[in-house]
């Protein structure tokens, strides 16, 4: 690389996720951060209201700065330069990334490196079925399973509350590639330009970024999915911090781990039978699912990290629903349920997570009624 050549990476969904990534990019790499808004009308306000600026406050640091970074360029549909995109991250909400990709995609092409930085899962499956059908002209895709925690206060700054890194892996686009060489790793770093910006000395420390093998990111994705199966839709059906149902959470929790890990350990059968045929072999690295991945195990574990270590805490799906906006249920519960229509399963092995997201579209749906008609309980 010259001292002169930058990167160019656009941001599509510049909301919490895409702020506090392009934040630090800007701080620690010489990258040209370009946000692709939805509208016309979205680019103004941002280059009005924000003096063209993406901002965010520290909380976690001392004194709490707000730190600010003027951005270069920007675009949305009707802007853009019509060029091929060569690295793009996707922070939309996962039900957003259809309609957010579509005005872009006659300039995504095989070159180009996507990597969707979103919860839950079921975005590979919609990107693969119904958006990149063609399987010769596909991005080289990557995941990203952020930890990072930012909320937007009633002021509209966006707040870096928790900070707790970040784990990216090459996606591969079929499950019989499910299980990657370390050899891969090493190849991405040395010649993908996205894997380099991300994994820049400086910007990587700061930011919390690692790098593995897709099983070794895939088993941290399947955890945290665990967490916010449990989490998310109980609190937010609930109505509740999540703290407040520590001691009682434990049957609802079980009953929905119980039935994600069965379901999960079919889909993804190939990480669940690595131990046995990986282990020893030097050419891919040490690790048991089997291990972590237990209903006893993840009990405790949701329990402990959602409403232990974060009892204070209000879920994104309860945020979601109390200010009336759509929630992620279809790529977090509502993605088991698909899972075992796809593998052909009995309806009744799913009839748990089914029950759970209808019952968090229901809070929604009663927030809603409320909003228009009031609330009936203080007639
Ligand atoms: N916030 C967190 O702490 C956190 C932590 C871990 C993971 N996540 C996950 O990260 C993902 C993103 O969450 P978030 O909290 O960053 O959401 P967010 O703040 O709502 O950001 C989403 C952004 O996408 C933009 N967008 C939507 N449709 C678009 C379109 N058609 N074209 C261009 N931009 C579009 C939205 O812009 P508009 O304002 O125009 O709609 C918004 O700026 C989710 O899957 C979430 O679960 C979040």
């Amino acid at each position: 690389m010259t001292a002169t050549h930058r990167t160019t990476i656009h941001i599509l969904g510049l909301g919490a996720m895409g702020t506090v990534l392009a934040v630090d990019l800007l701080r620690f790499t010489n990258a040209l951060v370009v946000p692709l808004f939805r509208s016309q009308e979205r680019l103004a306000q941002f280059q009005e209201a924000n003096g063209n600026k993406t901002s965010i406050r520290k909380i976690y640091l001392e004194g709490a700065p707000l730190l600010s970074y003027p951005i270069e360029r920007s675009e949305c549909p009707e802007s853009f330069s019509k060029k091929p995109i060569d690295n793009l991250v996707v922070t939309t909400k996962t039900y957003q990334t259809k309609e957010a990709l579509a005005p872009y995609l006659p300039y995504i092409n095989e070159n180009t490196n996507l990597i969707l930085i979103q919860n839950g899962l079921g975005i590979l499956q919609l990107l693969r079925e119904e958006i990149f059908i063609d399987s010769k002209n596909r991005p080289n895709l990557f995941q990203g399973v952020i930890s990072h925690g930012v909320y937007q206060d009633n002021a509209g700054v966006l707040n870096h509350a928790g900070w707790a890194g970040m784990k990216i892996a090459r996606l591969p686009w079929t499950d019989e590639d499910m299980i990657q060489k370390k050899i891969i790793v090493k190849q991405d770093l040395a010649n993908n330009s996205l894997v380099k910006l991300l994994m820049e000395p400086k910007f990587a420390k700061e930011f919390g970024m690692e790098h593995s093998t897709y099983q070794e990111m895939l088993s941290g994705q399947l955890f945290k999915f665990l967490v916010n199966a449990c989490i998310n839709p109980v609190t937010a059906t609930l109505d509740c911090i999540n703290g407040e149902i520590k001691d009682s959470c434990g049957p609802i929790f079980r009953s929905i781990i119980d039935e994600c890990l069965q379901i999960l350990r079919l889909a993804y059968k190939p990480l669940f039978e690595y131990r046995e045929k990986f282990g020893g072999n030097d050419e891919y690295p040490d690790m048991n699912v089997n291990e972590v991945l237990t209903t006893d195990n993840m009990v405790s574990e949701v329990t402990r990290i959602g409403c232990d270590i974060n009892a204070k805490n209000s879920s994104s799906m309860r945020q979601d629903s109390l200010f009336l906006r759509d929630i992620e249920i279809e790529f977090i519960n509502g993605y088991v349920v698909r899972l075992a229509s796809k593998l052909n399963l009995d309806p009744n092995s799913s009839k748990v997570n089914k029950t759970i997201q209808e019952m968090a579209s229901l809070r929604l749906a009663l927030n809603r009624s409320r909003k228009i008609n009031g609330d009936w309980r203080s007639e």
